[in-house]
């Protein structure tokens, strides 16, 4: 099954026009998902003209590929957040994500956007019942953090479930409806919208240079709001660490109360609800999250989370699956701000599974601080920051491989010893004259080969099975089979090689 998202399959886009040129704005952002869209309708109402520029399509990156879950409970929990830095700031990341769920609902009304925005309980959920005393410790940090929650006997999922914690009004919507809505008021207000133009260099200044492939931009103020900022910049990328996660859309007999559901198992479940006028009742389960580019069976990731759904669910039909790519902080918190050593150059990354509520609030700190407005809760999430107590451990793990990678990748076993090994729509790694290629078989048994090492960093890349694509386990840049970049950080693609099959020894 072709993986796509039941938001992309229950929507169609408008095509924007590709820049060329060169052409002047007061602020250019780069990334068309839901913190460059926020952002760039916050400016341009203040009467900021705004150009935002996405290297594909606006809504197509991982906005779009979500289960679009609206809530305050972060992925680290508020008792871990308390104990690292303290009940002030925790309180304030907790009303952070308060306010951006208040404006997604506010700008879906003001603009009349259909996007099935709907408050709904949120249940955190233990289906063994051994952490007891992990849910006694999190209700009472809840009520620091003055998030209305309670106790309850269990969570109301059609299987047995042990203890729960119920928090209310969060919310579920449908976000490519919301950011298509967004994307036309942007433009009815004059905003322009790039697409197909990829970003490959931006320089701060007075004003910031963006050079775009064909052609450059010049403005006071840029934005860095792809998944990943499109920089080299070493010092953002050694605290974040980049995951796939798993998800599918599946008709049901029996609906699900309207709620968002999440197990406290490791490897962690979350489920929500979703009616579809063309499919009737859903169900969105996702889970199986891995680190980027270590795991080549990715299908077995699908075929286990569909395990699970059939296992606890009285399911009819998979519709669709897909799957995402979550950039986990090292303190447990976002980065939001002016990047480091820039005057004018915002970036906003590392939201965890918080994604859309994340990227609202990224929109909305950056507008206030190139409005001149301030923000209370931008100290929380300053993009320079370092906070050594709570980072240092979580760094260790999560970024000790990065340089084992460098290394071992080198020396890897997962190289195809001959190109006859490939089978069709299949990719692998080859040696050849002393490159390491990326080789991949169309389903028509041809080879195409590029260079298989990330030109962000030079990791080699892996293939990942389910969704044909070439990932770096460093810093989770992706690219398609062909080697053309789908995510930063990396701003280029796999380097083109001229190898032909002839030229490619198989190896006895
Ligand atoms: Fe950094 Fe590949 S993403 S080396």
């Amino acid at each position: 099954m072709q993986t796509t998202s039941i938001w992309v399959k229950e929507t169609e886009s408008k095509s924007y026009p590709e820049f060329e040129g060169s052409q002047d704005f007061d602020v250019a952002i780069v990334g068309g998902g839901i913190t460059g869209l926020t952002a760039g309708l916050l400016l341009q109402r203040s009467g900021k003209r705004v150009a935002i520029l996405d290297n594909a399509q606006i809504a197509m990156g991982e906005s779009g590929f979500t289960t679009a879950h609206l809530t305050q409970i972060l992925d680290t929990r508020y008792h871990k957040l308390i104990s690292d830095f303290g009940v002030e700031k925790a309180c304030l990341a907790a009303a952070s994500h308060r306010a951006a769920i208040d404006l997604i609902e506010k700008l879906s009304t003001e603009y009349s956007i259909d996007c099935q925005f709907e408050k709904v309980p949120g249940y955190l959920y233990s289906e063994t019942g051994d952490d007891n005393a992990d849910f006694e410790k999190e209700i009472n940090a809840l009520a620091k953090v003055n998030i209305p929650a309670q106790l309850v006997e269990s969570a109301p999922l059609p299987f047995s479930t042990k203890q729960a914690i119920r928090i209310d009004t969060q919310a579920q919507f449908s976000p490519r409806k919301y950011l298509l809505g967004l994307a036309d008021e942007f433009t009815k207000m004059g905003g322009c919208i790039f697409e197909h133009s990829r970003v490959s260099n931006v320089t701060d200044g007075s004003p910031c240079k963006v050079q775009i492939e064909n052609g450059t931009i010049s403005a006071y103020d840029v934005i860095l709001s792809a998944n990943v900022p499109v920089t080299n910049w070493l010092f953002l990328n050694t605290k974040i660490a980049a995951y796939r996660s798993y998800a599918l859309c599946a008709t049901t007999q029996k609906p699900v109360l309207p709620g968002l559901y999440w197990d406290s198992l490791d490897t962690y479940h979350y489920i929500r609800n979703y009616h579809s006028d063309k499919i009737g009742d859903c169900l969105i389960i996702g889970g199986e999250d891995h680190k980027t580019g270590t795991t080549a069976n990715t299908d077995e990731c699908f075929a286990r989370l569909e395990r699970y759904a059939r296992e606890h669910f009285d399911i009819t039909e998979i519709e669709c699956r897909w799957s995402g790519q979550i950039i986990n902080p090292v303190d447990g918190l976002a980065y939001i701000g002016l990047n480091s050593m820039a005057k004018h150059v915002y970036v906003s990354t590392g939201y965890s599974g918080n994604g859309l509520t994340y990227g609202t609030l990224g929109g909305m700190i950056i507008a206030d601080a190139i409005s001149g407005r301030e923000n209370r809760f931008a100290p929380v999430y300053q993009a320079t920051r370092v906070h050594a107590m709570a980072s240092i451990g979580k760094f260790i793990s999560e970024n000790v491989d990065t340089p084992v990678h460098f290394i071992a990748d080198r020396l890897s076993n997962n190289i195809a010893q001959s190109v006859d090994e490939i089978k069709f729509n299949e990719g692998a790694l080859l040696k050849c004259n002393g490159e390491t290629l990326a080789a991949y078989r169309d389903e028509n048994g041809e080879l195409h080969t590029c260079s298989a090492v990330c030109p962000h960093m030079g990791c080699l890349v892996q293939w990942n099975a389910a969704e044909t694509s070439w990932d770096c386990p460093c810093h989770g840049s992706r690219f398609d089979k062909n080697g053309k970049l789908q995510n930063g950080p990396a701003i280029a693609d796999l380097k083109p090689c001229d190898a032909v099959m002839d030229e490619i020894p198989a190896i006895a």
